[in-house]
């Protein structure tokens, strides 16, 4: 049995951090896991212009404490008006990629693609200067159910995109289906995918066991145990489509646990941890380093890490809270036991 493991320093390619104080709350628990993440650009206004990604990833910089070496990867919002040109500054400025969220979608997606076609002028201008489109996979179609939305998105803007830009790489982002598995199993080299821990975890159960649990609803919503096997499945496949992203997604625990309460699930505080745990559970750390440090940075085009992190079997529990500006944070696991514990 392995109790320790030393691993390429981890990258995050999916990766919430908000601004202002929420930010200076989160950042310190990213930097002390990986050494870059792909920063998610739905801000309150969304981050459309490479200026404001230049701005974005100075401010989040600043919140990375002395001594550690934390790089942002920044992209932009993609909208139906996002001008082509826009994408020669974002090149230039080191953005790597753009985020399509279907209008209506998920948390500030309200901004967002109201018909793909409408963006394809950007997309021509992405694929021709190495840009990667990031899609949050899900229809909003209201006759679609909220379980298939992802399926329906397959058939309905994956297939067609990679019809009409067969080199434009894509990341299918948090993949949550056993129909997204395969899809991008089956895809060319220039389509990709994130997976988070808590779809590798949980199962759709979790939402509901006891009474309704907020911590838990995230976009898209966690789904039934024969898609979570799938997903299990292709992050210890070995496939260099796969890679990590944990769509730590932090919002201040009064909104979680509210009437509307908002979807994303806070995991960033213990990220490695719980991914150690879910490819232990299914015997495959062996796996975990090509899945976390190597198939994101190659998909990227960017170079792999050069340190490590270890990773020991020792448990401790997770903190029930942790301070979020003005108000709390309740990680994913608060108070609970984690096998694995991140010690260097
Ligand atoms: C994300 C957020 O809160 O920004 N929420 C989530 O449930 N994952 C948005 C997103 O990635 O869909
Ligand atoms: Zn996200």
């Amino acid at each position: 049995m392995t109790d320790t493991l030393t691993i390429t320093r981890p990258d995050d390619w999916h990766l919430h951090v908000r601004d202002g104080a929420a930010l200076q709350a989160v950042v310190p628990h990213s930097a002390a896991q990986f050494g870059r993440a792909l920063i998610m650009p739905n801000l309150r206004p969304p981050v459309t212009t490479a200026q404001q990604a230049v701005d974005y990833r100075q401010r989040i910089l600043d919140a990375v404490p002395a001594g550690t070496a934390f790089e942002p990867v920044m992209s932009l919002y993609l909208t139906d008006k996002l001008p082509p040109e826009e994408i020669e500054r974002a090149a230039a400025a080191g953005v790597k990629a753009l985020k399509l969220y279907p209008a209506g979608a998920t948390t500030n997606s309200d901004a967002g693609v109201t018909d793909i076609r409408k963006t394809y002028a950007t997309l021509e201008a992405m694929q021709k200067l190495g840009l990667l489109l990031l899609v949050h996979g899900e229809v909003t179609d209201p006759a679609v159910d909220l379980f298939d939305r992802e399926a329906v998105f397959i058939e309905r803007v994956m297939i067609p995109l990679r019809r009409d830009f067969p080199e434009l790489k894509v990341v299918f982002e948090h993949l949550t289906t056993q129909e997204g598995a395969q899809y991008v199993r089956d895809a060319d080299r220039f389509t990709g995918a994130t997976i988070t821990a808590h779809h590798l975890l949980y199962n759709r159960n979790a939402i509901f066991t006891g009474g309704i649990r907020p911590h838990f609803y995230c976009l898209p919503v966690l789904k039934r145990e024969t898609h979570r096997l799938a997903l299990v499945e292709a992050a210890t496949s070995g496939s260099p489509r796969f890679f990590l992203g944990t769509d730590s997604a932090p919002h201040p625990a009064h909104l979680k646990e509210h009437a509307f309460g908002c979807a994303g699930c806070y995991t960033a505080l213990s990220a490695m941890e719980l991914y150690a745990q879910a490819f232990d559970n299914s015997g495959a750390l062996d796996k975990l380093e090509g899945f976390a440090s190597f198939h994101g940075a190659d998909f990227y085009g960017l170079p792999r890490n050069s340190g490590t992190i270890t990773l020991k079997r020792e448990a401790w529990t997770v903190p029930e809270t942790v301070p979020y500006g003005e108000a709390t944070l309740k990680p994913l696991c608060g108070g609970e036991q984690l096998a694995w514990k991140l010690v260097a």
